[in-house]
Protein backbone atom coordinates (compact mmCIF):
# COMPACT_ATOMS: atom_id res chain seq x y z
CA UNK A 1 0.00 0.00 0.00
CA UNK A 2 1.56 3.08 -0.85
CA UNK A 3 1.78 6.25 1.72
CA UNK A 4 -1.29 8.30 1.87
CA UNK A 5 -0.51 12.06 2.12
CA UNK A 6 -3.79 13.51 1.72
CA UNK A 7 -7.64 13.09 1.78
CA UNK A 8 -7.84 12.22 -1.74
CA UNK A 9 -5.13 9.23 -1.48
CA UNK A 10 -7.61 7.92 1.25
CA UNK A 11 -10.97 8.49 -1.13
CA UNK A 12 -9.34 6.29 -4.14
CA UNK A 13 -7.68 3.78 -1.95
CA UNK A 14 -11.81 3.47 -0.69
CA UNK A 15 -12.53 3.66 -4.05
CA UNK A 16 -11.19 0.73 -5.23
CA UNK A 17 -11.92 -1.86 -1.98
CA UNK A 18 -15.77 -0.76 -1.49
CA UNK A 19 -18.75 -2.57 -3.66
CA UNK A 20 -19.24 -0.25 -6.48
CA UNK A 21 -22.61 0.95 -5.04
CA UNK A 22 -21.29 1.34 -1.69
CA UNK A 23 -19.16 4.13 -2.99
CA UNK A 24 -21.98 5.77 -4.90
CA UNK A 25 -23.67 6.13 -1.95
CA UNK A 26 -20.81 7.46 0.20
CA UNK A 27 -19.78 9.92 -2.94
CA UNK A 28 -22.90 11.20 -4.29
CA UNK A 29 -24.77 14.62 -4.23
CA UNK A 30 -28.71 15.20 -5.53
CA UNK A 31 -29.25 15.41 -9.53
CA UNK A 32 -26.43 17.10 -11.21
CA UNK A 33 -24.74 17.40 -8.12
CA UNK A 34 -23.63 21.54 -8.74
CA UNK A 35 -23.53 21.70 -5.80
CA UNK A 36 -21.13 18.65 -4.54
CA UNK A 37 -18.84 19.87 -6.54
CA UNK A 38 -19.36 23.65 -5.59
CA UNK A 39 -18.89 22.94 -1.88
CA UNK A 40 -15.51 22.02 -2.27
CA UNK A 41 -14.09 24.28 -4.91
CA UNK A 42 -15.22 26.94 -2.85
CA UNK A 43 -12.84 27.02 -0.67
CA UNK A 44 -10.75 27.91 -3.87
CA UNK A 45 -12.39 31.27 -3.65
CA UNK A 46 -10.63 32.27 -1.21
CA UNK A 47 -7.02 33.01 -0.40
CA UNK A 48 -5.06 32.98 2.99
CA UNK A 49 -2.92 36.18 3.77
CA UNK A 50 -0.11 35.00 5.89
CA UNK A 51 1.79 36.90 9.23
CA UNK A 52 5.09 36.26 9.61
CA UNK A 53 7.50 36.50 11.85
CA UNK A 54 5.28 35.41 15.03
CA UNK A 55 6.96 32.15 16.96
CA UNK A 56 5.02 29.30 15.86
CA UNK A 57 7.30 27.13 17.64
CA UNK A 58 4.28 26.11 19.22
CA UNK A 59 0.89 26.31 18.11
CA UNK A 60 -2.48 25.26 20.40
CA UNK A 61 -5.78 24.01 18.14
CA UNK A 62 -7.60 22.89 21.47
CA UNK A 63 -10.78 24.42 22.25
CA UNK A 64 -13.99 23.92 23.78
CA UNK A 65 -17.43 23.08 21.91
CA UNK A 66 -20.72 23.13 23.32
CA UNK A 67 -19.13 22.74 26.54
CA UNK A 68 -15.97 19.77 25.82
CA UNK A 69 -13.25 19.94 25.41
CA UNK A 70 -11.92 19.18 21.86
CA UNK A 71 -7.80 18.90 20.68
CA UNK A 72 -8.94 19.89 17.06
CA UNK A 73 -11.97 22.35 15.67
CA UNK A 74 -12.71 19.51 13.41
CA UNK A 75 -15.74 16.83 14.68
CA UNK A 76 -17.08 13.84 12.45
CA UNK A 77 -20.44 14.53 11.08
CA UNK A 78 -23.01 12.24 11.05
CA UNK A 79 -22.58 9.61 8.20
CA UNK A 80 -25.45 6.76 7.73
CA UNK A 81 -24.32 3.33 7.75
CA UNK A 82 -21.44 3.12 8.41
CA UNK A 83 -20.50 -0.85 8.41
CA UNK A 84 -20.78 -1.01 4.79
CA UNK A 85 -17.19 0.35 4.82
CA UNK A 86 -15.98 -1.91 7.51
CA UNK A 87 -17.44 -4.61 9.54
CA UNK A 88 -16.65 -2.40 12.86
CA UNK A 89 -18.59 0.86 11.58
CA UNK A 90 -19.26 3.15 13.72
CA UNK A 91 -18.05 1.54 16.36
CA UNK A 92 -14.38 1.95 14.71
CA UNK A 93 -15.23 5.48 14.16
CA UNK A 94 -16.01 6.43 17.71
CA UNK A 95 -12.74 4.59 19.09
CA UNK A 96 -10.27 6.69 16.26
CA UNK A 97 -12.46 9.98 17.63
CA UNK A 98 -11.39 9.38 21.09
CA UNK A 99 -8.27 8.72 20.59
CA UNK A 100 -7.87 11.90 18.62
CA UNK A 101 -9.32 13.99 20.91
CA UNK A 102 -12.56 14.90 19.14
CA UNK A 103 -16.38 14.54 18.83
CA UNK A 104 -18.37 11.90 16.51
CA UNK A 105 -21.57 12.93 16.12
CA UNK A 106 -23.83 9.42 15.60
CA UNK A 107 -26.14 9.33 12.87
CA UNK A 108 -29.63 8.07 13.63
CA UNK A 109 -29.27 5.91 10.85
CA UNK A 110 -26.26 4.21 12.55
CA UNK A 111 -25.49 0.58 11.82
CA UNK A 112 -24.59 0.19 15.59
CA UNK A 113 -26.75 1.11 18.27
CA UNK A 114 -26.18 4.18 20.66
CA UNK A 115 -25.33 2.04 23.19
CA UNK A 116 -22.49 -0.55 21.40
CA UNK A 117 -21.09 3.60 20.26
CA UNK A 118 -21.04 4.77 23.60
CA UNK A 119 -19.26 1.67 24.83
CA UNK A 120 -16.37 1.97 22.41
CA UNK A 121 -16.02 5.59 22.27
CA UNK A 122 -17.94 7.42 25.73
CA UNK A 123 -16.69 7.34 29.02
CA UNK A 124 -13.60 9.59 29.64
CA UNK A 125 -12.04 11.29 26.90
CA UNK A 126 -15.16 10.72 24.17
CA UNK A 127 -17.46 13.32 23.04
CA UNK A 128 -20.76 11.74 21.14
CA UNK A 129 -23.00 14.01 19.82
CA UNK A 130 -26.53 12.75 18.59
CA UNK A 131 -27.82 13.25 15.15
CA UNK A 132 -31.73 13.36 15.15
CA UNK A 133 -34.12 12.78 12.45
CA UNK A 134 -38.17 13.34 13.16
CA UNK A 135 -40.15 10.62 12.80
CA UNK A 136 -43.60 10.95 12.00
CA UNK A 137 -43.99 9.26 15.19
CA UNK A 138 -42.81 11.66 17.59
CA UNK A 139 -42.44 9.32 20.23
CA UNK A 140 -39.73 7.12 18.25
CA UNK A 141 -37.89 9.92 17.72
CA UNK A 142 -38.39 10.88 21.60
CA UNK A 143 -37.04 7.29 22.88
CA UNK A 144 -33.68 7.76 20.16
CA UNK A 145 -33.22 11.13 22.46
CA UNK A 146 -34.11 9.70 25.78
CA UNK A 147 -31.57 6.97 25.10
CA UNK A 148 -28.88 9.26 23.68
CA UNK A 149 -29.25 10.97 27.32
CA UNK A 150 -28.80 7.70 29.15
CA UNK A 151 -25.41 6.47 27.07
CA UNK A 152 -23.84 10.21 27.76
CA UNK A 153 -24.13 11.68 24.62
CA UNK A 154 -23.99 15.44 25.27
CA UNK A 155 -25.51 17.18 22.39
CA UNK A 156 -28.37 16.87 19.89
CA UNK A 157 -28.14 17.73 16.22
CA UNK A 158 -31.37 18.45 14.92
CA UNK A 159 -31.33 17.84 11.03
CA UNK A 160 -33.53 20.23 9.46
CA UNK A 161 -32.54 19.63 5.86
CA UNK A 162 -34.75 16.20 5.04
CA UNK A 163 -38.39 16.23 5.05
CA UNK A 164 -37.57 14.23 1.65
CA UNK A 165 -34.48 12.41 0.22
CA UNK A 166 -32.73 14.46 -2.05
CA UNK A 167 -32.58 12.64 -5.86
CA UNK A 168 -29.31 11.29 -5.89
CA UNK A 169 -28.57 9.50 -9.37
CA UNK A 170 -26.45 6.69 -8.70
CA UNK A 171 -28.60 5.50 -5.83
CA UNK A 172 -31.79 5.80 -7.85
CA UNK A 173 -30.24 3.50 -10.90
CA UNK A 174 -28.42 1.05 -8.40
CA UNK A 175 -31.71 0.34 -6.77
CA UNK A 176 -29.73 1.27 -3.24
CA UNK A 177 -30.78 -0.73 -0.04
CA UNK A 178 -28.46 -2.21 2.68
CA UNK A 179 -26.96 -5.54 2.39
CA UNK A 180 -29.05 -8.21 4.17
CA UNK A 181 -26.72 -8.86 6.73
CA UNK A 182 -26.82 -5.22 8.07
CA UNK A 183 -29.67 -2.59 9.32
CA UNK A 184 -30.15 0.82 10.68
CA UNK A 185 -29.67 -0.80 14.40
CA UNK A 186 -31.35 1.47 16.78
CA UNK A 187 -34.89 -0.06 15.62
CA UNK A 188 -36.69 -3.06 15.81
CA UNK A 189 -38.97 -2.85 13.41
CA UNK A 190 -37.63 -4.00 10.12
CA UNK A 191 -39.65 -1.69 8.50
CA UNK A 192 -37.98 1.58 10.51
CA UNK A 193 -34.28 -0.51 10.26
CA UNK A 194 -34.29 -0.38 6.49
CA UNK A 195 -33.42 -4.60 6.49
CA UNK A 196 -36.03 -5.86 4.31
CA UNK A 197 -39.27 -5.12 2.30
CA UNK A 198 -39.82 -3.62 -1.13
CA UNK A 199 -37.92 -0.70 -1.84
CA UNK A 200 -38.82 -0.59 -5.58
CA UNK A 201 -37.39 0.54 -8.79
CA UNK A 202 -35.63 3.48 -6.75
CA UNK A 203 -33.10 4.34 -3.99
CA UNK A 204 -34.28 2.07 -1.33
CA UNK A 205 -33.57 5.07 1.48
CA UNK A 206 -35.70 7.51 -0.64
CA UNK A 207 -38.66 5.01 -0.15
CA UNK A 208 -37.76 4.62 3.51
CA UNK A 209 -37.86 8.07 3.92
CA UNK A 210 -41.04 9.11 2.20
CA UNK A 211 -42.43 5.84 4.55
CA UNK A 212 -40.97 7.10 7.62
CA UNK A 213 -39.64 10.51 8.26
CA UNK A 214 -42.09 13.30 8.74
CA UNK A 215 -42.07 16.22 6.04
CA UNK A 216 -44.14 18.37 8.06
CA UNK A 217 -41.19 19.32 10.27
CA UNK A 218 -41.71 23.10 11.64
CA UNK A 219 -39.94 25.29 13.81
CA UNK A 220 -42.76 23.80 16.45
CA UNK A 221 -41.22 20.99 16.54
CA UNK A 222 -37.98 22.91 17.20
CA UNK A 223 -39.56 24.17 20.38
CA UNK A 224 -40.82 20.70 21.29
CA UNK A 225 -37.37 18.65 21.28
CA UNK A 226 -35.75 22.02 23.28
CA UNK A 227 -38.69 21.28 25.77
CA UNK A 228 -38.27 17.81 25.92
CA UNK A 229 -34.04 17.53 26.56
CA UNK A 230 -31.81 19.11 28.85
CA UNK A 231 -29.04 18.17 26.14
CA UNK A 232 -28.01 21.62 23.68
CA UNK A 233 -30.10 21.43 20.80
CA UNK A 234 -28.33 22.67 17.33
CA UNK A 235 -29.83 22.95 14.09
CA UNK A 236 -27.85 20.74 11.23
CA UNK A 237 -29.04 22.27 7.57
CA UNK A 238 -29.49 25.74 7.90
CA UNK A 239 -28.24 28.16 4.68
CA UNK A 240 -30.40 31.59 5.45
CA UNK A 241 -29.80 34.25 7.45
CA UNK A 242 -33.59 34.46 7.98
CA UNK A 243 -33.60 30.91 9.15
CA UNK A 244 -30.33 31.83 11.38
CA UNK A 245 -31.92 34.59 13.10
CA UNK A 246 -35.20 31.93 13.34
CA UNK A 247 -33.44 29.50 15.11
CA UNK A 248 -31.57 31.81 17.63
CA UNK A 249 -35.03 33.20 18.40
CA UNK A 250 -35.97 29.37 19.23
CA UNK A 251 -33.19 29.11 21.68
CA UNK A 252 -31.25 26.70 19.82
CA UNK A 253 -27.39 26.48 21.22
CA UNK A 254 -25.68 26.02 17.81
CA UNK A 255 -26.03 26.15 13.89
CA UNK A 256 -24.39 23.93 11.67
CA UNK A 257 -24.53 25.56 8.42
CA UNK A 258 -24.29 22.71 5.93
CA UNK A 259 -25.95 21.54 2.55
CA UNK A 260 -26.17 17.52 3.98
CA UNK A 261 -23.01 17.33 1.87
CA UNK A 262 -24.71 18.46 -0.91
CA UNK A 263 -27.39 15.50 -1.02
CA UNK A 264 -30.33 16.90 -0.61
CA UNK A 265 -31.45 20.11 -2.83
CA UNK A 266 -29.00 20.89 -5.81
CA UNK A 267 -28.40 24.38 -6.64
CA UNK A 268 -28.19 25.73 -3.64
CA UNK A 269 -24.85 27.87 -2.01
CA UNK A 270 -21.28 26.34 -1.38
CA UNK A 271 -21.80 26.02 3.09
CA UNK A 272 -18.63 28.43 2.84
CA UNK A 273 -20.17 30.86 0.81
CA UNK A 274 -23.23 31.56 3.19
CA UNK A 275 -20.82 31.22 6.47
CA UNK A 276 -20.49 34.86 6.77
CA UNK A 277 -23.91 35.80 6.63
CA UNK A 278 -25.02 33.72 9.36
CA UNK A 279 -22.50 34.54 11.37
CA UNK A 280 -23.20 38.52 10.79
CA UNK A 281 -27.00 37.54 11.17
CA UNK A 282 -26.54 35.62 14.56
CA UNK A 283 -24.22 37.87 16.19
CA UNK A 284 -22.67 35.69 18.51
CA UNK A 285 -25.50 34.37 20.17
CA UNK A 286 -24.99 30.67 19.36
CA UNK A 287 -21.73 29.29 18.46
CA UNK A 288 -21.93 28.29 14.62
CA UNK A 289 -20.45 25.48 12.72
CA UNK A 290 -19.66 24.28 9.17
CA UNK A 291 -19.36 21.49 6.69
CA UNK A 292 -19.90 20.42 3.60
CA UNK A 293 -16.40 20.17 1.38
CA UNK A 294 -13.28 20.28 3.87
CA UNK A 295 -10.44 18.01 2.26
CA UNK A 296 -7.53 19.87 3.53
CA UNK A 297 -6.20 21.55 6.90
CA UNK A 298 -6.51 24.94 4.64
CA UNK A 299 -9.89 24.84 4.27
CA UNK A 300 -10.55 24.06 8.04
CA UNK A 301 -8.59 27.57 8.27
CA UNK A 302 -10.89 29.30 5.95
CA UNK A 303 -13.97 28.51 7.42
CA UNK A 304 -12.79 29.46 10.85
CA UNK A 305 -11.52 32.58 9.75
CA UNK A 306 -14.86 33.12 8.18
CA UNK A 307 -16.46 32.72 11.63
CA UNK A 308 -17.36 28.73 12.48
CA UNK A 309 -16.33 27.74 15.51
CA UNK A 310 -15.30 23.90 14.55
CA UNK A 311 -15.95 21.96 11.15
CA UNK A 312 -17.71 18.57 10.84
CA UNK A 313 -16.11 16.35 8.33
CA UNK A 314 -18.13 14.00 6.63
CA UNK A 315 -17.32 11.31 3.44
CA UNK A 316 -13.37 11.92 4.75
CA UNK A 317 -14.19 9.87 7.60
CA UNK A 318 -16.01 7.12 5.33
CA UNK A 319 -13.09 6.64 3.15
CA UNK A 320 -10.78 6.80 6.43
CA UNK A 321 -13.06 3.74 7.46
CA UNK A 322 -12.92 1.77 3.95
CA UNK A 323 -8.64 2.29 4.40
CA UNK A 324 -8.49 0.54 7.55
CA UNK A 325 -11.13 0.69 10.21
CA UNK A 326 -9.94 2.39 13.49
CA UNK A 327 -7.01 3.03 12.69
CA UNK A 328 -8.08 4.34 8.72
CA UNK A 329 -10.07 7.09 10.60
CA UNK A 330 -7.26 7.85 13.51
CA UNK A 331 -5.02 8.04 10.60
CA UNK A 332 -7.34 10.86 8.48
CA UNK A 333 -8.44 13.01 11.92
CA UNK A 334 -4.51 13.28 12.90
CA UNK A 335 -3.81 13.96 8.94
CA UNK A 336 -6.17 16.79 9.05
CA UNK A 337 -5.23 17.69 12.24
CA UNK A 338 -1.38 18.56 11.14
CA UNK A 339 -2.37 19.76 8.14
CA UNK A 340 -4.14 22.62 10.25
CA UNK A 341 -1.22 22.49 13.04
CA UNK A 342 1.15 23.31 9.90
CA UNK A 343 -1.79 25.79 7.97
CA UNK A 344 -1.84 27.96 11.01
CA UNK A 345 1.58 27.72 11.97
CA UNK A 346 2.17 29.32 8.27
CA UNK A 347 -0.19 31.69 8.62
CA UNK A 348 1.30 32.66 11.78
CA UNK A 349 -1.46 31.57 14.23
CA UNK A 350 -0.56 30.10 17.65
CA UNK A 351 -3.74 29.52 18.87
CA UNK A 352 -7.50 29.63 17.61
CA UNK A 353 -7.92 32.98 18.75
CA UNK A 354 -5.38 34.38 16.59
CA UNK A 355 -7.00 32.78 13.50
CA UNK A 356 -9.41 36.12 12.45
CA UNK A 357 -11.31 37.39 9.76
CA UNK A 358 -8.19 39.51 8.27
CA UNK A 359 -6.61 35.59 7.72
CA UNK A 360 -8.70 35.48 4.36
CA UNK A 361 -9.91 37.41 1.55
CA UNK A 362 -12.12 36.92 -1.80
CA UNK A 363 -9.61 36.08 -4.78
CA UNK A 364 -10.94 38.51 -6.90
CA UNK A 365 -10.57 41.15 -4.32
CA UNK A 366 -6.75 41.11 -5.66
CA UNK A 367 -7.86 42.29 -9.19
CA UNK A 368 -9.33 45.39 -7.33
CA UNK A 369 -6.23 46.17 -5.34
C1 LIG B 1 -22.82 8.84 2.96
C2 LIG B 1 -23.39 9.98 3.74
C3 LIG B 1 -24.37 9.73 4.68
C4 LIG B 1 -24.91 10.78 5.43
N1 LIG B 1 -25.83 10.50 6.39
C5 LIG B 1 -26.33 11.51 7.13
C6 LIG B 1 -27.26 11.23 8.17
O1 LIG B 1 -27.59 10.09 8.44
N2 LIG B 1 -27.76 12.28 8.86
C7 LIG B 1 -27.38 13.59 8.58
O2 LIG B 1 -27.86 14.51 9.24
N3 LIG B 1 -26.48 13.86 7.63
C8 LIG B 1 -25.94 12.86 6.91
N4 LIG B 1 -25.01 13.14 5.95
C9 LIG B 1 -24.51 14.52 5.80
C10 LIG B 1 -23.27 14.73 6.68
O3 LIG B 1 -23.62 14.77 8.04
C11 LIG B 1 -22.53 16.04 6.36
O4 LIG B 1 -23.45 17.10 6.39
C12 LIG B 1 -21.80 16.01 5.02
O5 LIG B 1 -21.29 14.74 4.74
C13 LIG B 1 -20.67 17.02 5.01
O6 LIG B 1 -20.08 17.09 3.76
P1 LIG B 1 -18.73 16.32 3.34
O7 LIG B 1 -19.09 14.90 3.13
O8 LIG B 1 -18.32 17.03 2.09
O9 LIG B 1 -17.73 16.49 4.47
C14 LIG B 1 -24.46 12.11 5.20
C15 LIG B 1 -23.47 12.35 4.24
C16 LIG B 1 -22.94 11.31 3.52
C17 LIG B 1 -21.85 11.59 2.53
Amino acid sequence: MSQRVCVSDFEEQARKVLPKTVYDYYRSGADEQRTLHDNVEAFNRWCLLPRVLRDVSSVDMSLSVLGQRLSMPVCVASTAMQRMAHADGEVATARACRAVGTAMMLSSWATSTIEEVSEAGGGPGGVLWMQLYIYKDRELSLSLVRRAEQAGYQAIFLTVDTPYLGRRWDDMRNRFKLPSHLSMSNFLAPSLSFSEGSYGADSGLAVYVSKAIDPSLSWEDVLWLKRNTHLPVILKGVLSEEDARKAVDCGVDGILVSNHGARQLDGVPATLDVLSEVVRAVGGRCDIFLDGGIRRGTDILKALALGAKAVFVGRPVLWGLACGGEEGVTELLNLLKEELRLAMALAGCRSLSEVSRALVRRREDFSRL
